[in-house]
């Protein structure tokens, strides 16, 4: 989604501009900008597509980087800029609707992340008062009311506290003004936004990960604060124009975020670090399988754990699929009813909270508006929050500062989950387990042979790691298709919705999952020869209801594919194509059942020449619901 750089200091200001926004590229964006002093005025440069697009015409704007504030060049000259990657949401992808935006007056230059909700009304109000607008962007709104209000309050704080009155949504800006070379304002609403705290010389960004690459430390903004940041000077107001206190804290530093290591895509190395995520996890978490899970940061009593009425689990996309395999898991350890929902959906349902309801937020960035809004909703009811994310310095992470569990899987760039996915359900697990000892609701044996089992998980997805090359050689030749369907069944289901999802962000081959048992419901009318069936077949509770499902599948002709484990020969009697995983215990089954489907999509969107890392129109954090 869309990303915010900012510096002032006395370091040449594009490269460092360029530098802040290929650190927020992996976001997914559609367009870029940067916005500089230079002389007595502010100088715009944007350009729709990838940050190389930008640069091309930076390199042929000669002056650019030879931009001073006024300054004679000599290394105390300050420099000052701002920038942003778009991912577009009012307009359409374009060198006119990317950012920043001036004012008519090109006094002032705005870039914003986030959405302007009333923007229509403000605009309306702008134009009955002369103001001419360029773009179909809302955030032109935001750059002429603080011009507008600029005129009649001739005081720069005030002006942005006066449209921070006037408009409603979610925002996080980095605002220049012609007046003030050295200096940045920034503010915040209901969006990421974080000011990197260096030696003679200040950062904005609108993710801490990119900012940690410049410095140690970072002050956060809050909800309505306006910051005024220039080389040697960070102040901070709230709405009443009081200056505040801020705490300066240490960065949490994402180290090497952009280093493949080798691999041809962050993707290629994400799926790879899996059996690493998981085993460290399980160091923490579960360091002897004889003992009890080790969560330092809930402090659930027992008697909350005793008499939780409902679990809600709230989440988006792949996150809202790691809550299915959740749900199951919780529902068999500890016949907790357990329900998951989108997270956008929720706003739409009828609450059935309790004080004694436990909700469950996941969000690996921890920044998804959607989620955010959905558990702001759901503790409105009493109800406990544990929320799980891979950020611990996001929005989440501060909403559920009570009970927070790290799904700790290092950064992950490629937009599409791969890695976080694993570690999400790493986690589900071992908080089933931790509220079924807690409470007795299991057999002491069935959660011990679990927590045994758990343990072999980063051996087995090692083991199934190594096959990659046998995955892409029987997959490839299906690139072709149009359509894939995906069919599991139990615990398994989940993970036919992650395929078919994975397989659309990537290829943008078109892809549905099914729970098998429903194919004969209604979908079975697509099958064609055309459309492969990818079936999820693992021995167990449900593996012979998935191999007759798998039969009424191949009856229509499709090409039929199998993830089943080594060994299993009634598989090769019906299925074209086998993936192999090792041998693995029903239960525990999705974190090897996964694997063969993350590289289905990364060999057949990589042989189809895609943009594997950052597909278009997915953005890796979604700010805006
Ligand atoms: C899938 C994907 C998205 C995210 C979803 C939620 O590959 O990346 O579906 O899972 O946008 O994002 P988080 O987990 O950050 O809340």
């Amino acid at each position: 989604m869309c990303g915010i750089i900012g510096y002032v200091g006395n370091k040449e200001i594009v490269p460092v501009l360029l530098e802040g926004l290929r650190c927020l590229e992996y976001r997914g964006y559609d367009s870029t900008g940067i916005a500089v002093h230079k002389g007595s005025a502010l100088n715009i440069i944007k350009s729709v597509g990838k940050l190389a697009n930008l640069e091309e015409v930076i390199n042929k704007t000669p002056g650019l980087l030879n931009g001073k504030n006024g300054n004679n060049g000599s290394p105390k000259s300050i420099y000052c800029g701002i920038g942003h990657t778009r991912w577009a949401t009012h307009g359409e992808p374009s060198d006119l609707n990317a950012h920043p935006h001036f004012d008519s007056d090109e006094a002032i230059a705005v870039v914003h992340n986030g959405i302007i909700r009333n923007y229509q009304e403000v605009k309306a109000i702008l134009l009955r008062q002369g103001v001419r607008f360029l773009t179909e962007t809302d955030t032109e709104v935001i750059v002429q009311s603080i011009a507008n209000n600029f005129k009649s309050t001739k005081s720069i704080l005030n002006a942005i506290f006066k449209s921070i009155n006037e408009l409603e949504g979610s925002y996080a800006l980095a605002i220049l003004f012609k007046d003030q070379p050295n200096k940045i304002y920034a503010v915040r609403k209901e969006a990421p936004l974080v000011i990197g705290v260096g030696n003679n010389e200040n950062y904005l960004a609108s993710d801490s990960s990119t900012v940690s690459q410049f410095v140690e430390k970072v002050i956060r903004l809050n909800d309505n604060e306006v910051a005024e940041i220039s080389k040697e000077s960070i102040e901070v107001y709230n709405l009443k124009g009081e200056k505040l206190n801020k705490d300066i804290q240490a960065v949490i530093k994402s180290k090497d975020i952009l280093d493949k290591r080798g691999f041809k895509h962050y993707l290629a190395k994400e799926i790879n670090e899996q059996a690493d995520v998981v085993s460290s996890l399980l160091r923490d978490f579960l360091p002897n399988h004889e003992k009890q899970i080790q969560f330092e940061h809930l402090k659930l009593t027992t008697d909350f754990l005793k008499n939780i009425d409902r679990i809600l689990i709230l989440a988006c996309g792949t996150a809202y699929h790691s809550g299915l395999v959740g749900k199951y898991i919780f529902e068999n350890l500890t016949s907790i009813p357990t329900e998951v929902q989108f997270a956008s959906e929720y706003l739409n349902s009828k609450a059935l909270l309790t004080n004694k309801s436990l909700v469950i937020g996941i969000s690996q960035s921890g920044e998804t508006a959607d989620t955010l809004a959905a558990l702001k909703k759901a503790i409105s009811y009493g109800a406990t929050l544990v929320g799980i994310t891979n950020k611990s310095d996001s929005a989440l992470a501060e909403l559920a500062k009570e009970h927070l569990l790290i799904s700790k899987a290092g950064t992950e760039v490629s937009v599409a989950a791969t890695k976080t996915f694993l570690a999400q359900m790493t986690v589900l697990y071992l908080l089933a387990i931790y509220i079924a000892e807690s409470t007795g609701s299991s057999k002491q044996k069935k959660i011990s042979l679990l927590k045994q089992e758990l343990k072999l998980i980063p051996q087995l997805i090692d083991q199934t790691l190594t096959r990659a090359e046998h995955y892409q050689e029987h997959v490839i030749k299906y690139a072709n298709r149009a359509d894939f369907v995906f069919i599991g069944r139990g615990i398994n289901y989940p993970i036919a919705l992650e395929a078919a999802l994975k397989l659309k962000e990537l290829s943008y081959i078109h892809a549905s999952g099914y729970a098998s048992g429903e194919m004969k419901h209604g979908p079975i009318a697509v099958l064609d020869p055309t459309v492969p069936v990818v079936s999820i077949i693992v021995p167990g509770e449900t593996y012979d209801r998935v191999f007759q499902n798998s039969l009424e599948a191949k009856s229509r002709q499709a090409p039929m594919i199998a993830v089943a484990v080594d060994g299993d020969k009634k598989a090769e009697s019906i299925f074209d194509t086998v993936l192999r995983i090792p041998p693995i215990m029903e239960l525990i089954s999705p974190f090897l059942t996964v694997i063969p489907l993350q590289f289905l999509a990364y060999y057949i969107a990589e042989h189809l020449g895609r943009d594997v890392d950052q597909p278009r129109n997915l953005a890796k954090s979604v700010t805006v619901e």
